[in-house]
């Protein structure tokens, strides 16, 4: 049965959220797991829908797989399949990440193409070519991947972009690979250095992970590991936006402040007062808004693109004219539309959006079209007079652990309820994906 959140905003935020594992480091750490000999314990293990989706390919593996509170317990031994089926593919895209690990452990994968998604075509060619550096066989059959890599040799691969999926598939293969696998122009997120620390508790070899260049010297025997995933990053930024378009202060805990350095100066510029410590951060906004200078998405330690929606909806408060520049994803402005319903003024050419900040966004029946869209949607309906209804929840509740419960202890009157046939209609009527 679908939810939907009904916000009534206007109300300034007081409190503090502890914040969740990282999303985007725990599912490659879940597929690494596969590798390991032994039961591996991962810590601060988010409740959240690509999670599950990410813990049902372990289980249709052969793993076995238990949750403990916030940890989850997975022992690889009797992983008896090394394919993926289409159905639990198209649940989450970046389960693209198993190919390397699973390579890796059995010397065979398959699965389908992951396909594009909400945010544009989302191709593969990176971490296929890569793939194939390191000697593995890639049949592309009807829509799926038939990979064979029992004799993969480590050698030298240059990325030409920076792809956060495929420098972590490359370093899950190469770890199956013998000799030395040496990966330049890397990703440099933080997700990436969480990656090697838990390789390297598995007794992997991985260096060189947070700078362009990382090397892995693979053929390894990887052992039972327990490890603490990082804190989400995003989830931090998105809270912090809440707190700077609803006003008050509010404290995201347990977070790592340098990992979002661009966001607090954005909004520290917007006109929010921010102080961090060795742990957390707290944002505190009584002003208006101002607008800032141009916000550019890039590859980390850039903007993260996964910032920019939340943070376009702090933007359409603000006063003055805000530009974003999308430099990461084709499509990643979908919640503009949304955002226009409860009265923002942005416009939109190709890669670049205008926002232009009104002195007031108004309450009104929207609709999720992808993970951080949605979170932006949210954002902008606590600081929105009137009541607003969001639906589409199944986006939010891929990347954000029950946003109503931390919302509404920092006193947002918020409150999630099953859906009606009002809101399946509306959500028809707007056309997106967003069920
Ligand atoms: C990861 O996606 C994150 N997802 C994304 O977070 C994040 O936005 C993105 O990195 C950038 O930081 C996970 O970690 C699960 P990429 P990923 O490969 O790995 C192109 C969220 O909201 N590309 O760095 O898919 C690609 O089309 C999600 O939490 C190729 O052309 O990102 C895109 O334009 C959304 N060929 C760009 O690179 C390839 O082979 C960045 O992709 C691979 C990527």
């Amino acid at each position: 049965m679908n939810s939907a959140l009904t916000i009534r905003g206007g109300r300034p935020l007081h409190g503090a959220v502890g914040i969740q594992g990282a999303k985007n480091s725990v599912l490659p750490i879940l597929a690494a797991t596969v590798m390991g000999g032994g039961e591996q314990i991962v810590r601060r293990c988010p409740r959240l829908s690509d999670v599950e989706s990410t813990l049902r390919i372990l289980r249709y593996l052969g793993c076995r797989v238990r949750r403990e509170g916030e940890a989850v317990a997975v022992d690889p031994g009797p992983m008896d399949r090394c394919d993926v089926p289409d159905h639990l593919m198209r649940e989450m895209r970046s389960s693209v990440v198993f190919l390397g690990a699973i390579l890796a452990r059995s010397g065979e994968a398959c699965m389908s193409f992951p396909g594009g998604c909400e945010l544009g075509p989302r191709p593969i060619d990176l971490h296929l070519s890569a793939l194939r550096a390191l000697g593995a066989e890639i049949l592309e059959v009807g829509g799926n991947l038939i990979c064979r890599g029992h004799r993969m040799v480590g050698r030298e691969i240059n990325l030409t972009f920076p792809s956060v999926g495929a420098t972590e598939n490359i370093m899950l293969a190469a770890c199956g690979a013998s000799g030395v696998t040496r990966i330049t122009n890397a990703a440099h997120e933080p997700e990436i250095e969480d990656l090697q620390h838990f390789l390297q508790a598995m007794g992997a070899r991985v260096d060189g992970a947070g700078s362009s260049t990382i090397v892995i010297e693979g053929g390894h025997a990887l052992h039972a590991a327990e490890y603490a995933v990082l804190p989400d990053r995003i989830a931090a930024a998105t809270y912090l936006a809440a707190g700077a378009a609803a006003g008050g202060a509010v404290t995201v805990e347990d977070v790592c402040p340098e990992h979002l350095s661009t966001v607090t100066s954005i909004l520290a510029e917007a006109g929010c007062e921010i102080r961090a410590w060795r742990d957390r951060i707290t944002l505190r906004r009584d002003a208006p808004l101002r607008a800032v200078r141009p916000v550019r998405t890039m590859p980390y330690p850039g903007f993260p693109t996964d910032a920019q929606s939340p943070l376009m909806a702090v933007a359409a408060r603000a006063e003055g004219t805000t530009v974003f520049v999308e430099n990461i994803f084709e499509n990643r402005f979908r919640h503009i539309g949304e955002l226009s319903r409860m009265g923002a003024d942005i416009k939109v050419a190709g890669r670049v959006a205008v926002v232009c900040g009104v002195p007031r966004l108004y309450g009104a029946r929207v609709c999720a079209t992808d993970l951080r869209g949605g979170a932006a949607l949210l954002v902008a309906a606590l600081s929105a007079e009137g009541e607003s209804r969001l639906t589409g929840l199944r986006h939010l509740d891929r990347g954000y652990e029950t946003p109503e419960r931390w919302l509404a202890a920092l006193g947002a009157d918020i409150r999630r309820e099953t859906e009606t046939d009002a809101d399946d209609t509306d959500r028809r009527a707007a056309g997106y994906a967003c069920d």
